[in-house]
């Protein structure tokens, strides 16, 4: 089992910093998105994040146009037959994650692996849908996916072995750090992670500190890159929430209760860095 091309659902924040990722580990890439326009949004970003890589001389002109040139787009689920691997980063709901899978299981090549980017959804659960549970497996990135060096591959009950040892290796190519996990809400980062920034927003409800000061607490007392507030932006409020709605109602225990004031912010729009406004406001590019 090695996997030779990847086809990557969704070009939003996530699938297009995995298509980024794995073109320039030399991979074909086949990107898939409901329409053009999402397409070559996803497209922009990815050139503007090679650019900055360029900027902090990790690579140079011509390993971007090489980087580019591997990536190729469609809107066609049937394509996605030629790879032989799949990964879905769509938006972190479970009915649109299920029903794209759904889609992939029918048209993939009987030995391809198909895999969820999912943060926090059970991939025995997404796993158990699929005609090939064996050959279903979770792999999660980390944003921003070009910087960030984890990779948590999480086994559902019934993954295969020899699925595993396929993504690890994949994993070790793309210049990523794998840990291997086993499924339950949220893996090992995010059930950690995503309940300190959870925490941070009942801070701020509380009115114990201002965001500002919330998140230089947390850089200069913890040695945190960011502050958690500016993390949330960063990974999107729409995504924090759907993620501790998980672990809400899978653990069954109030400790993992959102946030009224992160619930609020989700209501009005204010998602974070993609729509130029969360705790804090952004420019609009
Ligand atoms: N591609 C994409 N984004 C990039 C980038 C690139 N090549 N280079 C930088 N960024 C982005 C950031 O969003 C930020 O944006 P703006 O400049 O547009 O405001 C920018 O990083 C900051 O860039 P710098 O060059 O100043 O910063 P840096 O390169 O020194 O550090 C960082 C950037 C590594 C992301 C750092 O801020 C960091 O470590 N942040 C924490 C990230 C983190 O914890 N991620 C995990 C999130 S949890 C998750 O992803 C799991 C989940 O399922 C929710």
């Amino acid at each position: 089992m090695t996997i030779t091309s990847i086809g990557i659902i969704g070009a939003g924040t996530m699938g297009n910093g995995i298509a980024q990722v794995a073109a320039s580990a030399g991979y074909d890439v086949l990107l898939l998105d409901v329409n053009d326009a999402a397409l070559e949004k996803g497209l922009a970003a990815l050139s503007n994040s090679l650019d900055r890589l360029i900027k902090k001389e990790v690579m140079n002109v011509e390993q971007k146009s090489q980087t580019l040139a591997r990536i190729k787009t469609t809107t066609h689920y049937a394509d996605l037959a030629q790879v032989s691997l799949v990964i879905e980063a769509a938006t972190e709901n479970q009915a649109i994650k299920e029903s794209i899978l759904q889609q992939v299981d029918q048209v993939v090549s009987k030995d391809a692996i198909i895999a969820s980017n999912t943060s926090s959804i059970s991939i025995t659960h997404l796993g158990s849908r699929n005609s090939r549970p064996e050959r279903f497996i979770g792999i999660h990135f980390f944003n921003p996916p070009p910087l960030m060096a984890l990779i948590e591959v999480i086994m559902g009950k019934q993954t295969s072995p020899e699925t595993l040892k396929a993504v690890l290796a994949m994993a070790t190519r793309m210049g990523k750090e794998p840990i291997t996990v086993q499924s339950s809400p949220g893996f090992v980062v995010n059930r950690i992670l995503l309940p300190m920034i959870n925490e941070a927003f009942f801070v701020l409800h509380e009115g114990i500190a201002s965001p500002e000061d919330i998140d230089t607490g947390m850089k200069l007392g913890c040695n945190h890159p960011i502050g958690p507030l500016a993390l949330a932006d960063l990974i999107g409020l729409d995504t924090c929430l759907a993620i501790m709605e998980v672990y809400h109602k899978e653990f069954k225990d109030d400790k993992y209760r959102p946030s009224p004031y992160l619930i609020d912010l989700v209501a009005k729009g204010h998602l974070g860095r993609k729509t130029g406004r969360g705790v804090y406001a952004y420019d609009k590019k």
